[in-house]
């Protein structure tokens, strides 16, 4: 098979390396791809956005199957672009995808179905008074949530009234998320851990990978700004055996089977970020994709053939026995540049690329390549992963920061608490 990769993360890295094991494999390319990328497929310079150059590169090359990586091309109606041209594509429909880019799409999808949720209600800009009327109602914190695409910083928690009425006032006087502020969510605060797992579907029956636990904030201890993501283990002994039941019978399964009724069957990979509360898992959000960095960590984890698997989605015909998890566990810290997720530099050189330890792998998200160099070029620069086959994740988490020890840039800045908070668990 000739296979096209679309992105150029870290994430899109993961793929690209799992896709190349397999022996179903016959070309791979990525489109734009990094340098990490470059050692294992094809870079073609064609951005994601270019749908029309896209479509003329797959025809061109033959491509079996087409693997989407970040959410902006699947919102716009990628798949659906490439689909109309009979070309195979891993990746939902923009219908689909609203999933992820309307809260208030995602949320009114959980309540036909019955997924359990923070409980809400949703206002327009113009309803400024009756958004303070049910404010004054609330139980605080409260969380406010732009309803479109806000880069990952449209959430605001807030823990007082005045606080809550600014932040409206913020959204829909102001604009600061603009178009996609102009209707927001005010949201029930859960407490909890929150989990990711991937769910790969056909559009009616799916595969749940190894649970994964994100760490979204910039600073140690969940502190600061939201970012991307700065690190990522996996499995989490968060999720017990009774939990991934739970999480496939009263999340995945409702959610996958309600697009399908509706005449929008999700295909690809469905992304449920969750809450672990006492009253049992509860879906903080939906994304229409793989997450990054948790790709980088669940796909190591597989044993037999991504690509199977993938195209089998992709292709309506979900092969239940394409991979599975028999063990072992990873562990990836995300090193970044100074100063992300706001201002920061780009353009140093990075050295001690050339790590050889095969429980290592080190993946490139933003960085490029100028006359033989690697230089950063972007926030979140490398994801620096151990991949272990004991379960060991104090191991993992050790063998990770070693090989990090290695590696220098100017301005590198990474968590030193990737994976502790798993430890407390074990
Ligand atoms: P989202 O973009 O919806 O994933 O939200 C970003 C982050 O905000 C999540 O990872 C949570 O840490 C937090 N968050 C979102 N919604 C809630 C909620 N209802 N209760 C508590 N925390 C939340
Ligand atoms: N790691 C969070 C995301 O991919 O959205």
């Amino acid at each position: 098979m000739n296979v096209a990769i679309v992105g150029s993360g870290g994430r899109e890295h993961a793929l690209a390396l799992s896709i190349s094991k397999s022996n179903l494999l016959d070309r791979l390319f990525c489109l734009p791809g990094n340098p990490g990328t470059k050692k294992i497929a094809t870079n073609i310079q064609i951005g994601i956005n270019d749908f029309e150059k896209i479509l003329q590169f797959c025809k061109e090359n033959k491509i079996d199957l087409v693997v989407i990586g970040p959410e902006q091309p699947l919102v716009d109606g990628l798949s659906d672009y490439l689909r109309v041209e009979n070309i195979n594509v891993f990746g939902p429909s923009s219908y689909a995808a609203k999933i992820e880019s309307s809260k208030s799409f995602a949320k009114s999808l959980m309540n036909k179905s019955s997924v359990p949720t923070a409980s809400y209600r949703e206002f327009n800009s113009n309803e400024f008074n009756s958004a303070i009327d049910y404010l004054n109602d609330c139980k605080f914190p409260v969380v406010i949530k732009a309803d479109g695409l806000a880069a990952g910083k449209g959430v605001i928690i807030c823990e007082k009234l005045d606080e809550a009425i600014n932040t409206i006032k913020e959204f829909s006087v102001d604009k600061i998320f603009g178009e996609a502020g102009q209707k927001y969510l005010i949201e029930e605060f859960m407490s909890g851990e929150e989990a990711s797992i991937f769910a790969i579907t056909d559009g009616e029956d799916f595969i749940a990978l190894p649970a994964a636990q994100d760490h979204k904030r910039i600073g140690e201890n969940d502190t600061g700004k939201n970012t991307g993501g700065m690190g990522a283990y996996a499995p989490t002994p968060l999720i017990s055996k009774e939990l991934e039941d739970e999480v496939q019978h009263k999340i995945f399964r409702p959610i996958i089977k309600q697009l399908k009724k509706e005449g929008h069957p999700f295909i690809g990979c469905l992304y449920a970020g969750l809450m672990i509360t006492k009253e049992g898992p509860k879906v903080v959000e939906f994304n229409c994709r793989f997450g990054d960095p948790e790709t980088q960590v669940v796909l190591p984890l597989l044993e037999g053939d991504v690509l199977k698997l993938l195209f089998s989605a992709a292709t309506g015909k979900l092969d239940m026995d394409a991979v599975r998890y028999s063990g072992g566990c990873s562990v990836c810290v995300v090193v970044a540049s100074e100063g992300y997720p706001d201002k920061f530099e780009k353009g140093f050189e990075i050295t001690g690329l050339d790590i050889d330890d095969p429980q290592i792998i080190i993946y490139h998200a933003g960085t490029t390549e100028k006359e033989g160099k690697i230089l950063t070029n972007g926030g979140r620069v490398l994801g620096i992963t151990s991949v272990l086959k004991s379960n060991n994740l104090l191991e993992a988490r050790n063998k990770a920061y070693e090989a990090i020890k290695k590696i220098n840039f100017k301005n590198i800045y990474y968590r030193k608490d990737i994976a502790s908070k798993a430890l407390r668990y074990l």
